[in-house]
């Protein structure tokens, strides 16, 4: 995609991820896609901040090029060491070698320790600030969003945020990099969403620290390095990231998560009762086969959602491995305070129930009700289902 000018002399360009399955090695996006933003600032002297992955570095400089001499850049910004910003670091010095990266100091340390980096570097603190000659960009500590160097950069004279991991969201650039010509908002902020419990709701705390730090400063621009740029409505990006990072202190949404795994059909039978049982009080259920379903899918509902009903079979004296893996992986994200009910068939002895209990506990999700049942369905078990579904609806809406 060619070089968009965000400013007067400020620039987007960036990459526009298509090709990689999976972000961080870990969270799909292969339909969806990424973006890794990078802006150039065009002054008495030329910045350049964020980078992006080392994949299209053709293209990737190559908008550069159209913008200004690679030689000409005198700083690069790093406000985050996290490769899918820095991959194309080294690259960049040899082309530009009187470049000066200016960072955090414990970015520099991990600069070091992961590109050998460590000449032409300018440490700044918080509150520093740095002219480019008409402009000047100041800089605020932002430990923990995503990393512990991580930084944001501000430019106050067109109130500019260069967020970084801050504010973004999965979801390649469609054409157009602004919110306000973007003509289907609810994919970005579904994939934000998505993004944030899957990269940055861990450090949530570190997350609301920074948007209170923020509280003051005239940002009329959110540019951060993965998704929209928020012209239009900064504010709405920034209220979202607030109201996701205060989910685990509240109740949550009135509506029902349901995960449920099978082998053999029994508790999936017991699921489609429970789930009508659930729907017929009115609430909405979202169903997710945790053996099919990628964790990175259903976390964005687990966070969001007051009611998680989990069914599932016992599997070697515990809850069924897929169920367990995502029950585990919402915990370490830190989904708190969850409604909980339990259902599944199971052989001989069961054990499923009392495996999930014990992965819960720490995170005081509330065990409501629960129905381990004995073999197949047979009319008299999906009667009991069905009510089992009914009553949860019942308790999640009184409550
Ligand atoms: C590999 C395997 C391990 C199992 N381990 C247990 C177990 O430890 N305790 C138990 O009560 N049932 C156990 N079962 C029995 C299942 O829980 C039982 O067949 C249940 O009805 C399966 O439900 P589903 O049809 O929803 O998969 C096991 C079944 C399989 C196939
Ligand atoms: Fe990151
Ligand atoms: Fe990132």
């Amino acid at each position: 995609m060619p070089a968009v000018e965000i400013k007067p002399d400020m620039y987007w360009v960036g990459v526009n991820d298509r090709t990689t399955d999976l972000f961080e090695g870990l969270w799909p996006i292969s339909r969806e896609g990424v973006s890794y933003n990078s802006f150039v600032i065009k002054d008495e002297k030329t910045a350049i901040i964020d980078l992006a992955k080392a994949m299209k570095t053709d293209d990737f400089f190559g908008q550069i090029a159209d913008i200004t001499s690679l030689r000409d850049i005198d700083y690069c910004v790093i406000n985050h060491v996290e490769p899918d910003h820095t991959g194309v670091l080294r690259i960049l010095k040899e082309m530009a070698p009187d470049m000066t990266i200016v960072c955090t100091e414990k970015a520099a340390g991990l600069l070091e320790a992961y590109y050998g980096v460590h000449d032409n570097m300018k440490i700044v603190g918080d509150g520093d600030t740095l002219s480019l000659g008409k402009r000047t960009l100041q800089f605020f500590s932002t430990p923990f969003v995503h990393w512990p160097e991580t930084m944001m950069t501000f430019e106050p004279s067109d109130g500019v945020l260069f967020s970084c991991d801050g504010f973004g969201g999965y979801g390649a650039l469609q054409g157009t990099i602004f919110d306000d010509e973007c003509q289907d908002q609810a994919f970005y902020e579904r994939e934000s969403l998505r993004y944030f419990v899957n990269i940055v709701a861990k450090f949530r705390v570190s997350v609301r620290k920074a948007i209170q730090k923020l509280a003051d400063v005239d940002v009329r621009m959110i540019a951060p390095s993965h998704g929209l740029i928020w012209r239009a409505h900064p504010e709405r990006i920034i209220e979202l990231y607030q109201e996701w990072c205060d989910y685990p202190g509240t109740p949550g949404d009135l509506a029902v998560t349901l995960i449920y795994g099978s082998m053999y059909g029994n508790t999936e039978r017991f699921m489609n009762a429970v789930a009508q049982g659930i729907a017929g009080e009115g609430l909405d259920v979202e169903i997710f086969d945790a053996a099919r379903t990628h964790s990175s899918y259903m976390l964005p509902y687990l966070w969001t959602r007051r009611g998680v009903v989990v069914g599932a079979p016992t599997y070697e004296g515990a809850l069924f491995p897929p169920v367990w893996e995502v029950i585990r992986e919402a915990r370490i994200k830190g989904v708190k305070n969850r409604q909980l009910a339990m259902f599944g068939s199971y052989g001989w002895t069961g054990g499923a129930l009392r495996d999930l209990v014990k992965i819960v506990e720490p995170v005081k999700w509330n065990l409501v009700d629960s129905l381990e049942i004995k073999g197949g369905a047979n009319s008299e078990s999906i009667a009991q289902a069905a009510a089992f579904g009914r009553r949860f609806a019942v308790t999640l809406k009184e409550g």
